[in-house]
């Protein structure tokens, strides 16, 4: 009987161990194997000695599985043909140098794939004819004719699964069709996640892919909305948690909400049940520390998860609190600028701002404040007021410090302007949830301090709620 493989002790037709190693096995440390046409037994040898918890081998030559039983006699092998696969599902199927022997080549691929793990590998090593049609070509070699396909033709048979060439094999001596290495494996459904924040363009984004590819979109937003009005059923707590203060201008609250509340995994099943087994997008915002947690419950559901992300265009926006706070401040500085009106126009301009917010931040249990203020007198304020959501409190001001560029921006005979004010906040208290609770500074009349351009958005970034973590307070 010819010599196919080759062991040390005995050389062969083929270069087995260069053939191993353009194999590009999976590593298969406590998985199971099944080699087809397993011939002498080496990868069912070699998958054994990599800790492979199962290591099957089938080959039609009774001799060559004597050979295999007593070379490898820890491995299964059984003398039989493909038409009879082993018992189980398995990690990683090999059919090398045999499936042009097979008289239903792409009936043997599904078959072989049907045997897979969910997440195993069917390694085809197998002669592809160069040529741009797809067809299968009858090859004369020495010993008999065969069919072998063209790589158009695999691309045809393989179109149900997940595959990717891997690589040219090793030729044997009067090969008449070159080798290669594919990897085919079970295609899982995917699900694409659009998951950025609001006003991000998710939804423009998800209509221009989505619908020409006829994949399903699931709308978080409607989502939650149908779960609110008690048209899309939902587990018990999901549903009390949505319905709790659910407002349709707001659904990044109740979202953020959810996944705070560690029920974001239960909204995420409502999303699978709605999209279905097959391909699904999401268009719907998760906070940003709770993505890979969603990304993994997909993949964990069999879906094969696709996170779309980008830059969001256009300016961020300023969260809806802080616009409640600045538009009251703007409307109160307006009535007091008529107040006022009558005065030095020019100057008046200048200064129709009572001063300015130039750092913010917690420190030791305080909110700390520095900027500069003037009052109606010209001088620094005995007191501001700190404003801290609904919250207001006078704060002593103390000795003003020196800013000579306010001095000379407004053309003042002095400069003892600036101000550093301390207020004690709760222990939990950070930056994060200073910018989301609306920060301002008045005078005791009332008249706003503006916040500095680098404080309003140090302020927008801590408050998103999405964003990684806030500024350093
Ligand atoms: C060219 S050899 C390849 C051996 C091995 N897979 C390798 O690459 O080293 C083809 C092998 O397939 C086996 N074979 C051919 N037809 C088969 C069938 N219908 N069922 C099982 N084995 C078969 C042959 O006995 C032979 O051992």
């Amino acid at each position: 009987m010819v010599q196919y493989q080759s062991f040390p002790d005995a050389a062969g037709d083929s270069r087995t161990s260069d053939k191993l190693k353009a194999l590009r096995l999976p590593a298969i440390e406590g998985k199971s194997f099944l080699d087809i046409g397993c011939n002498e037994g080496y990868f069912c040898g070699f998958s054994h000695f990599m800790g492979a918890a199962r290591s099957v081998g089938i080959d039609h030559s009774p001799e060559f599985i004597y050979r295999a039983q007593t070379r490898f006699p820890e491995c299964e092998f059984h003398a039989r043909t493909w038409d009879h696969l082993p018992e189980g599902e398995f990690d990683v199927i090999l059919l090398a140098s045999a499936l042009h022997y097979a008289d239903d080549q792409p009936g043997l691929i599904d078959r072989l794939v049907e045997k897979l793990t969910p997440d195993g590998v069917l390694i085809l090593e197998l002669g592809i004819v160069s040529s741009p049609r797809a067809e299968w070509v009858k090859v004369k070699r020495g010993i008999d004719e065969r069919y072998f396909p063209t790589m158009a033709q695999l691309k045809r048979t393989l179109i149900d699964y997940a595959w990717k060439w891997m690589g040219p094999s090793v030729n044997q001596d009067g090969d008449p069709v070159p080798r290669h290495v594919i990897h085919v494996s079970h295609r899982k459904p995917i699900a694409y996640l659009l998951m950025q924040p609001p006003a991000y363009g998710k939804s423009s984004v998800a209509s221009r892919l989505f619908p020409p590819a006829k994949v399903p979109i699931v709308s978080g937003d409607e989502i939650i909305q149908r779960i609110a009005k008690r048209e899309l059923s939902a587990p018990g707590k999901l549903q009390d948690l949505i319905e709790k203060d659910y407002s349709p201008f707001s659904i990044d609250k109740t979202i953020q909400r959810v996944f705070d509340k560690k029920m974001g995994g239960e909204l995420v099943q409502v999303w699978v049940a709605e999209g279905g087994d097959e391909d699904f997008a999401v268009d719907g915002f998760v906070p940003a520390k709770y993505q890979a947690q969603v990304e993994a419950q997909l993949a964990e559901a069999g879906y094969m998860p696709v996170t779309l992300r980008w830059e969001r265009v256009a300016p961020s926006l300023v969260p809806l609190d802080s616009l409640n706070e600045q538009t009251a401040e703007f409307n109160r500085s307006l009535s007091v600028a008529g107040r006022e009106a009558g005065d030095n126009a020019d100057k008046g301009a200048r200064q129709s701002s009572a001063g300015y917010v130039d750092e913010v931040k917690i420190q030791d249990g305080h909110v700390v404040v520095r900027g500069w203020a003037i009052d109606a007198t010209g001088s620094a304020p005995e007191q501001l007021v700190l404003g801290i959501g609904a919250d207001r409190t006078f704060v002593e001001v103390g000795d003003p410090q020196e800013r000579k560029d306010v001095q000379r921006h407004l053309e003042l005979p002095h400069a003892k302007l600036g101000y550093v004010i301390k207020l004690p906040v709760p222990v939990e208290t950070d930056f994060a949830g200073l910018a989301r609770q609306g920060f301002s500074v008045t005078l005791a009349s009332g008249r706003p301090l503006r916040l500095a351009q680098r404080v309003i958005e140090s302020m927008q970034g801590a408050a998103e709620p999405d964003e990684a973590g806030s500024p350093s307070s």
